[in-house]
């Protein structure tokens, strides 16, 4: 890792190291990629305001989200497969994050379960949710993320229906996956990743594993995961889970100010402003270019969350600027697993809080809560809402 300086480094030795159906499934948006392209194109666009003669010796990336204590402004977004990146891939990632101080989520579909994660990390971690037919299984499931002790519900209403992403169907990345000559000789040829999966404790859906009936093997499992995604999904669901979940409750995968108002009514204690990494509705908007007006609309009364091609600490500033009361990563994160593993988690870690810092030193901001659009080049000299420091209004007020 020594000569690893940033996240496209991290994304090469991840090519090199996971067999590329797994590689391919991370790094791919869904259909032409236009969003996936358009999430870090726009953000590139974004320039930021260089600033000088500010004493910014004392620089702190210390915040809360959603009333947690954090290191930096960002957390490990939930990623389906993640332990396919690297044996054990969720437990890596959730102590590299515990060892840096910001929070970790697993994902419905993650390999290891939420007993393995919590059991191997001793520390609260936020649970993904995708609400799917079986209500049944997402009530049981829960219940078992509180026994859990997991401190925040992120409850994903992107994904009612399945994107299509080519490169998984010509690789055989498929439900159920299909065994392949070349998937068989390109595994052959990465000794150390299949070491890790083979020495990994888990080798399918960690949290559907036996907890779904008559589901005996990862093929019949699959199988029944493309059957449970749920068209019929709706605003109920949203306060049927309010109501059985005891914690705080993340939503995830908005664009639209009508739908993030309707969130915050029902209770959300943050949003998130997400296109699914461009892994959902091709032809969306990017994320960045969603997050203003949605800040403007709710950032008063709720936590606005941003996520959606965050490869550098500029493109966390640009968010956070931008409304952002803080941001997930995934893919960033993702590069790491697979090119290093915990460790390469932590670098990337290591790298975004890094980055972050200079970036704000040479904007002349030396605390989070001071990161407004005065920073952005062009921006109205507007404040953003003031997220960091409000108090969420009681429930009967909003
Ligand atoms: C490989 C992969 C798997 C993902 N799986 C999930 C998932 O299980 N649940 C979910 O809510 N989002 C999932 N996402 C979306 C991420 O949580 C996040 O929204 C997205 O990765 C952000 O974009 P970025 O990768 O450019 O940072 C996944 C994304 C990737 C790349």
């Amino acid at each position: 890792m020594k000569n690893v300086t940033c996240i496209e480094d991290l994304r090469t030795l991840a090519r090199r190291r996971v067999p590329r159906a797994f590689f391919d499934y991370a790094d791919s948006g869904s259909y032409n990629e236009e969003t996936l392209r358009a999430n870090r194109a726009d953000l590139e666009t974004i320039k930021l305001r260089q600033r000088v003669l500010v004493d910014v010796s004392e620089r702190s990336l210390a915040t809360t989200i959603v009333g947690q204590k954090v290191a930096a402004p960002f957390a490990l977004a939930p990623i389906g497969l993640c332990g396919m990146q690297h044996g054990d891939g969720e437990i890596l990632a959730a102590r590299a994050a515990d060892a840096a101080g910001i929070p970790f989520t697993l994902s419905t579909m993650s390999i290891c379960s939420i007993e393995d994660v919590a059991e191997a990390t001793g520390k609260p971690f936020w649970f993904q949710l995708y609400v799917i037919k079986d209500r049944g299984f997402s009530r049981d499931i829960l219940g078992r993320a509180a026994a859990a002790k997991c401190n925040a519900l992120v409850l994903t209403v992107d994904l009612q229906v399945l994107g299509q992403r080519h490169r998984d169907i010509k690789n055989g990345m498929t439900v159920p996956p299909e065994i392949r000559l070349k998937n068989v000789i390109d595994v052959a040829t990465k000794p150390a990743w299949a070491w890790s999966i083979l020495n990994g404790r888990r080798k399918t859906f960690g949290n559907l594993a036996g907890h779904v009936k008559g589901m005996g093997n990862v093929n019949q499992l699959a199988q029944w995961i493309g059957q449970q995604f749920d068209p019929a999904l709706s605003w109920k669901d949203v306060e049927w889970i309010k109501k059985i979940w005891p914690g705080k409750l993340i939503i995830k995968g908005l664009l639209d100010v009508d739908d993030a108002k309707t969130a915050v009514k029902l209770g959300a204690d943050a949003v998130v402003v997400s296109n699914h990494g461009g892994r959902q509705l091709d032809g969306a908007p990017s994320s960045i270019s969603a997050l203003p007006a949605i800040a403007d609309a709710v950032g008063s009364d709720t936590e606005v969350l941003f996520d959606g091609g965050i490869r550098t600490g500029a493109d966390l500033l640009r968010a956070l600027a931008l409304g952002a009361h803080a941001c997930l990563i995934g893919r960033a994160y993702v590069y790491g697993l697979g090119a290093g593993g915990e460790t390469g988690v932590g670098k990337a870690i290591d790298i975004l809080k890094n980055e972050l810092s200079v970036a704000m030193a040479l904007t002349g901001v030396s605390r989070i809560g001071d990161i407004d659009r005065n920073l952005i080049v062009g921006a109205k000299a507007e404040k953003k809402p003031p997220a960091r420091s409000r108090t969420r209004k009681p429930a009967a007020q909003r």
